[in-house]
């Protein structure tokens, strides 16, 4: 039987990068549909349930993309509401590829790398940042910090998280290179998870550090979001401090993807979100 996935996508049009991966996930055909919204998903979801009964349904599974990381994750709830019993499909949520990649750019930082009672910075608080602290968290780090350039708003996404996952980020504000050489006098980790095309972080303000040990970059178009950091970067020493470019996140990302999008259709049940995302980039690492 033909695995299906369906693609629902909250911007208009649904994403290339979401559906070639799939494909490359061995999925056999792909029905994407941009502009979804939780107010029209439930006819997409009966389709795929109504479809395939039994044993069969675990062969259809959904996907739930787009660049407003909020949107994605009430279509998600519900795409849930809309099931009963044992009748649903397994459900990957990844919107702007936030998910996959906050997993990568925390495994990445763990390789031969332990974040128990480390200070961590993170520099862009956009989903990636922002789910990368909540790994980070959870993995023991003493404290992580992740910054906006206006410390109003860090503080309102620093509140959310709190109110979201119950756990204390502290808000930092990133508006001028001073304010961050201060934030990373005694830190010992920095994520730059700033926008593409804009380095967050020169190389003098790094440097200016004496406690750093592992500095990672997401952003892989230049100039990269971090001053004297290499693209292919992966794990190379540089003064001491590990450094990380966006390509090998992304090469690792590129794996948690594939493997998620896999395992959509091992079973009915799943649903794969910032938690169990993650969960399976440990797997892999292991
Ligand atoms: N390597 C990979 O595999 C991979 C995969 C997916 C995404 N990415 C990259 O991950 C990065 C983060 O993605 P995201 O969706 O979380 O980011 P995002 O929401 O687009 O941006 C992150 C934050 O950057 C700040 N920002 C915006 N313009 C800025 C500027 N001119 N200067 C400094 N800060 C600015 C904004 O915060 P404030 O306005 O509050 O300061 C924003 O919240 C992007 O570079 C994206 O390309 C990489």
């Amino acid at each position: 039987m033909k695995k299906l996935l369906l693609h629902l996508d909250t911007d208009p049009i649904p994403s290339a990068f979401d559906q070639a991966v799939a494909y490359d996930s061995d999925v056999d055909n792909i029905m994407a549909y941009g502009g979804v919204t939780r107010d029209n998903v439930t006819p997409h979801v009966h389709g795929m349930i109504f479809t395939r009964g039994g044993k069969n349904l675990k062969n259809s599974a959904i996907f739930v993309g787009g660049s407003n990381v909020a949107a994605s994750e009430l279509v998600g709830s519900a795409i849930k509401k809309a099931f009963f019993g044992p009748v649903r499909v397994s459900v990957m949520l990844d919107p702007n590829g936030s998910n996959t990649t906050a997993a990568a750019v925390a495994r990445k930082v763990m390789t031969n790398y332990d974040i128990t009672g480390k200070k961590v910075v993170i520099i862009g608080a956009g989903p990636v940042g922002q789910r990368s602290a909540l790994y980070f968290l959870k993995e023991g780090a003493a404290e992580v910090i992740i910054t906006s350039r206006s410390l109003a708003r860090a503080k309102a996404i620093t509140e959310q998280m709190k109110e979201a996952y119950g756990v204390d980020v502290t808000p930092g504000e990133s508006r001028s290179d001073e304010s961050v050489a201060e934030l990373l006098k005694d830190a010992h980790v920095v994520i730059t998870s700033g926008p593409a095309g804009v380095c967050v972080l020169p190389e003098a303000t790094w440097r200016a550090s004496s406690s750093l040990e592992v500095i990672a970059d997401v952003n892989a178009v230049p100039p990269l979001g971090v001053g004297g950091l290499e693209v292919m970067d992966n794990g190379t020493e540089k003064e001491g401090i590990r450094f990380y470019g966006a390509i090998a996140i992304g090469n690792f990302k590129m794996k948690v993807h594939h493997n998620a999008v896999s395992s959509l259709f091992e079973s009915n049940d799943q649903f794969l979100d910032e938690t169990t995302i993650y969960d399976i980039a440990c797997k892999i690492d292991t």
